[in-house]
Order: C-alpha cells, then sequence, then structure tokens
C-alpha cells in the first residue's frame, strides 16, 4: 500500500531550511524561515526564559499527565496577555481558551471547532497568507476561500478592495484576520480600518478567526492586540489562536492556544468540551515544559518585567534592520523602490521581486528566501546588509 504514495516537494518555508544549512559559502544569509536572529545571528534563549525553565524544573515533581486543555495557569495569562486586562472581556465567562501544541495546534484547533458547529463553514485567507495556514485549516475538511489584502504598488493593505471582497460574504462565513505583523507582507490594518472592518462583520455576521503569532513584535504587547481585542469586545464571538515562537523565543517546545469568545456563558462550557475532545483525538495532550516557563513568567512580576524588557529590545531591533535595509536598497538600486519595508510591521515583508531574482540571490549569491520574496527580515545583520543590498541589485532588483 505506501509504495503508492507520491514523493512531495519539500515545504516552502521549512525546506529552505535544509538547503541553507547544505550551503557551505561563509557570505550565506538566511532569510527564509520565520525565526528572530541577534547581531551575531543566533536565536538565543531569552534570559527569563532560562530563569523560568530553572525554576520550573527545581519545582516539578511529576512528569504525569497534565489535561486535553493543557496548563489552566498557561491558558490564563495567554488570555489576558491577548485580551488585555481591562474592559469586560477580563474575566468574562463567555470566554474559554486552551493550551496547543504551538500556534499550528491552536490553528488545527480552531478550524476544527469550526467544522464541528458548521461543517459546512467557508474560511476565508488573505491573499497571501502564511503558507501552512492552507493545509492547518483545509486539512479537517473546511473549505478555503481567498480575500484580496495586499497591494504590491504601495506596500500597504489594498483595504478598499478588501471589503468590498469581504462584504460579499455569507453572514456565519469565518474570516482568518492576522492581529499584527501579518505574514507574509508586514502590511498590517489601521486603527480606523479595524473599525470599519469591525462594522462590517457586524453587519454581516461574520466570523473573525485571529492570528497572533507576533504579539509584541510590531509596536508594542498591547499595541498589537488593539484591533483584535476591538473585534473581541464587540462581536458575540472570535477565535484567537496565539503562539510562544516568537515572542518567547519557544519555537520547538510548541506552546501556543485557543482563545474562543462565546455568546454566553453555557455556550463557552461547551466549547471547552469540544476543544478538549478535539484535543484527544489529535495529539491527547499538549507537552507541559514550555507552557509552564510561559505560566512562570507572566505569573512574576520580575520576570514578566524582564521578558518584556528582551522583547522590546527584539522589536527595536527589527525596526532598526527594517530602516538599515530601506537605505541600503536604496543606495544599491537608486532605480526602484523599497521604502514599505521600512513603514512594515513585524518580521517579514515582501521584496517584490521575481522568483527569478529569488533564484538567482538563492544560487549565485548564497542568499535564501521564499519563492514569493518574502523575507525575515530579523535574519539580517546590520553588517551583512550591505552584502544584501548589492546582491538584491546584482540579481534584477525588482524589475
Ligand atoms: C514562518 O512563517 O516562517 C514561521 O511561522 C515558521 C513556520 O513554521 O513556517
Amino acid at each position: 500500500m505506501l509504495e503508492l504514495l507520491d514523493r512531495l516537494p519539500p515545504d516552502p518555508i521549512l525546506g529552505l531550511m535544509a538547503a541553507y544549512r547544505a550551503d557551505d559559502d561563509a557570505r550565506k544569509i538566511d532569510l527564509g524561515v520565520g525565526v528572530y536572529r541577534d547581531d551575531q545571528g543566533n536565536t538565543p534563549v531569552m534570559q527569563a526564559v532560562r530563569a523560568a525553565e530553572q525554576t520550573v524544573l527545581e519545582r516539578q515533581t511529576t512528569k504525569t499527565y497534565v489535561a486535553p486543555a493543557g496548563n489552566p495557569a498557561f491558558n490564563d495569562a495567554m488570555r489576558r496577555l491577548a485580551l488585555g486586562t481591562q474592559g469586560a472581556l477580563a474575566a468574562s465567562d463567555r470566554v474559554c481558551a486552551v493550551q496547543a501544541p504551538g500556534g499550528c495546534g491552536a490553528l488545527r484547533l480552531g478550524a476544527e471547532l469550526i467544522r464541528a458547529a458548521k461543517p459546512n463553514a467557508t474560511v476565508y485567507v488573505s491573499t497571501p497568507t502564511w503558507a501552512n495556514h492552507v493545509p492547518l485549516l483545509s486539512g479537517c475538511g473546511l473549505k478555503l476561500e481567498r480575500y484580496p489584502y495586499y497591494d504590491p504598488a504601495t506596500g500597504g493593505v489594498a483595504f478598499e478592495v478588501m471589503m468590498c471582497a469581504l462584504d460579499t460574504l455569507s453572514p456565519g462565513s469565518v474570516v482568518l484576520v492576522h492581529a499584527s505583523c501579518h505574514n507574509p507582507t508586514g502590511a498590517d490594518l489601521q486603527a480606523a480600518q479595524w473599525r470599519e472592518l469591525l462594522g462590517l462583520m457586524q453587519r454581516r455576521a461574520l466570523l473573525p478567526f485571529i492570528d497572533m503569532a507576533y504579539q509584541g513584535l510590531g509596536d508594542g504587547l498591547d499595541e498589537d492586540a488593539e484591533g483584535l481585542r476591538l473585534l473581541c469586545a464587540a462581536l458575540p464571538e472570535a477565535l484567537i489562536a496565539v503562539s510562544c515562537s516568537k515572542n518567547f523565543g519557544l519555537y520547538r517546545e510548541r506552546v501556543g492556544g485557543l482563545i474562543a469568545l462565546n455568546q454566553s456563558a453555557a455556550a463557552a462550557g461547551a466549547a471547552l468540551t469540544q476543544l478538549t475532545r478535539i484535543a484527544r483525538g489529535l495529539y491527547s495532550m499538549p507537552p507541559d515544559h514550555g507552557a509552564a516557563i510561559v505560566a512562570e513568567i507572566l505569573g512574576s512580576d520580575t520576570l514578566r518585567a524582564a521578558w518584556r524588557s528582551e522583547l522590546d529590545g527584539m522589536r527595536a531591533r527589527i525596526a532598526h534592520l527594517r530602516a538599515a535595509t530601506t537605505g541600503a536598497l536604496a543606495e544599491a538600486c537608486p532605480d526602484e523602490d523599497f521604502s514599505h519595508i521600512q513603514r512594515q510591521r513585524g518580521m517579514f515583508s515582501y521584496l517584490g521581486i521575481s522568483p527569478e531574482a529569488v533564484r538567482r540571490l538563492r544560487e549565485q549569491h548564497h542568499v535564501y528566501m521564499t519563492e514569493d520574496s518574502r523575507v525575515n527580515v530579523a535574519g539580517l545583520r546590520l553588517e551583512n546588509i550591505p552584502y544584501f543590498a548589492a546582491a538584491v541589485a546584482a540579481a534584477g532588483g525588482a524589475r
């Protein structure tokens, strides 16, 4: 039977990691997978994570199962991190939250919950969106459609076009929205646009499914959640997938969660039973270690402050890299406009170059990015930005 299986091409993002590792050129630059890197090109373990991990290990007395819903302290802390500690939702019994194996696990839990509630629901994702949204959301049988989002001419959101498209959706349609630091474009909605989106969702009775994988890496922890909080404060229902991969640097520990806003406390109770049943059927229980670290950090004033300050440093570094990259590209490619890189937020931007130029960058200059020319800005170092800009010019720039 197994010999019937076709060989599949590598994952568009993860496949680059292997290609980059196999390249032994000293000038190589990895702008592929979205991991934060410091000035030395390393993805360090955050100090607050190290300290919390120590405490977790010292205090741990057993390795017995946690529960399908995961660590309650983690779930509570993540809910407050996402929804804030002020306002009606802070302690609302309409909200339930479960731990998940990473943001990916949370997205799949959300998709499965939608399918359980409405098997024929359609989920609309932005064009473009993170490549893995497609298998994660449609893999459970949900129908997936697209809505326009990015305007390559401005490097911003094609807001009017997006709103026109969303205004045609039937009630109960699910709209996958990126809370901040849009992956792959770095183009985010402005505050006034979130308000307009809210009005449209209310009018058309749409369900937002919000992916927040980069909280704190755009404009700040609260700032990056503003749009999400606006929607959740006014809408009857919403789903939120959160991840601790980037903002806690806990990539390999697989730490995330799904938060569901429901119409009533009774509905929240029912959703929780569904989510734990889904988790049990998929992976039984999430891993403990990373979530215990996050709960420890968010539960301690000292560790939380230390983590926030490290996160602030990461965000400032990305902003600095964006400015330096825009400047270097302006010099190396004087006839082209890369200024959107400085205006955008989070780890990613589209360079806006052709797949052929992307291939030349990889094969001739050892610069790795996905075929759509998404770059992980955090993968650059101040010292290799001039090399990168010269390579983009040599590869043909945006022409
Ligand atoms: C990315 O977009 O590169 C990250 O979210 C990592 C991944 O799993 O794709």
